[in-house]
């Protein structure tokens, strides 16, 4: 079977200072081999991609090690409304942190939101960590600024009713939901829909269960299932962390997710959940539409949509090598990726040189 090349349009590179945990050919390796050849890449990293001189590092060290298609995020602080605005071009959205997260990027207040929804153009995409009220909050602030915004890794029922409401009356918004919010909930247990196929889970809890947002009830994960109508894009929330550090007395949230997103959701198919148009509509037709990403020509994921299979962390092209999903019985696997007529992936090896992947803004 065949699928045109995806995008994932939320993932954490952590180039430069945090290159043990990933960098810009490891992120891009474990996307390809997820069958995933763009990436938007979120700048909550080391140095915070908060100025131009960290925007133009990130660019240099993209092209030289990126082995897919990328854009790169630009982050919002309360001191940057205008630096921001004027480097919109080079980057593929601004993100708001409204909430607390891995990282020192959250924004606090109402000023620097409403600044920050005036100034960024209205034809850029804009993209926000709000949870809960400030779910509400990011949404009346674009709506009053006459803009558009992305809410991210959307985790709650209340959050979705509120984004359906939203869209009922005309609102402008759009969002994305993550795998582990749908399959997975409190202590990184299986959700019901999800219990056979996890039944030999090695179950990673404690700390290897913290994510932001968290891990939600039964409840919140089917309301996620029952609304997928207003689900515009499946991302991953991509967050590596090593184990080394997971297992520390500070660990942080987040999970790595680019090799087993499309295998859940073809698992997902499988059980019935949802079509494969659902997610070709999710993964490659929501993300290019809402982030103006190019065409990628002569672009394609093959998969052995039958194969079934158990995600070993320690094989993974990921720094982080683990994953919340270790011992899964997932069926479907990519077999090989082409990107821009090139053989990039093949049976677990990424034939991809470093900087072969081009910047979506470049
Ligand atoms: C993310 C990270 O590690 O960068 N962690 C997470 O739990 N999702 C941060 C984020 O996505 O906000
Ligand atoms: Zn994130």
């Amino acid at each position: 079977m065949r699928l045109p090349g995806l995008t994932d349009p939320h993932v954490h590179v952590r180039d430069l200072q945090q290159s043990h945990k990933e960098d810009w050919f490891s992120a891009t390796a474990a996307a390809l081999a997820g069958g995933v050849t763009t990436i938007l890449a979120m700048p909550n990293t080391q140095p915070p991609l908060v100025d131009e001189v960290a925007l133009t590092q990130y660019e240099v060290a993209a092209r030289a090690r990126a082995a897919c298609d990328y854009g790169i995020y630009f982050g919002a602080g309360p001191g940057n409304v205008g630096a921001a605005a004027g480097l919109a071009s080079r980057s593929v959205g601004l993100k708001l942190y409204l909430d607390a997260t891995f990282g020192d990027l959250k924004m606090s207040g109402l000023d620097a939101l409403v600044a920050h929804c005036a100034a960024w153009p209205k034809d850029r995409p804009l993209v926000a960590h709000a949870e809960e009220q400030q779910t509400a909050a990011v949404i009346l602030a674009a709506h009053l600024a006459g803009r558009s915004v992305h809410v991210c890794h959307v985790a709650r029922e209340s959050e979705i009713a509120l984004i359906r409401s939203a869209r009922e009356r005309g609102l402008a918004v759009t969002c994305e939901v993550c795998p582990h919010h749908l399959f997975l909930i409190e202590g990184a247990r299986p959700a019901r829909q999800f219990e056979v196929v996890a039944k030999n889970a090695r179950g990673w809890s404690g700390a290897y269960a913290e994510v932001r947002p968290r891990l939600q009830t039964q409840a919140d994960v089917d309301a996620l299932w029952t609304n997928l109508d207003v689900i515009d894009c499946f991302a991953t929330d991509h967050a590596p962390h090593t184990i080394t550090e997971k297992e520390s007395t500070a660990p942080p949230p987040g999970f790595p997710g680019l090799e087993t997103a499309l295998p859940l959701w073809l698992t997902a198919v499988h059980a019935g959940l949802l079509d494969l148009d659902d997610v070709i509509a999710r993964m490659h037709a929501g993300p290019r539409r809402i982030f103006n990403l190019p065409e990628q020509p002569a672009t394609w994921v093959d998969l052995d949509a039958e194969a079934t299979w158990q995600p070993i962390g320690a094989e993974q092209h990921t720094r982080a090598a683990w994953t919340p999903f270790e011992g899964w019985a997932l069926r479907g696997r990519v077999t090989a990726v082409t990107l821009r007529g090139e053989r990039v992936y093949d049976s677990g090896q990424i034939l991809a040189q470093p900087g072969f992947g081009h910047n979506v803004v470049g």
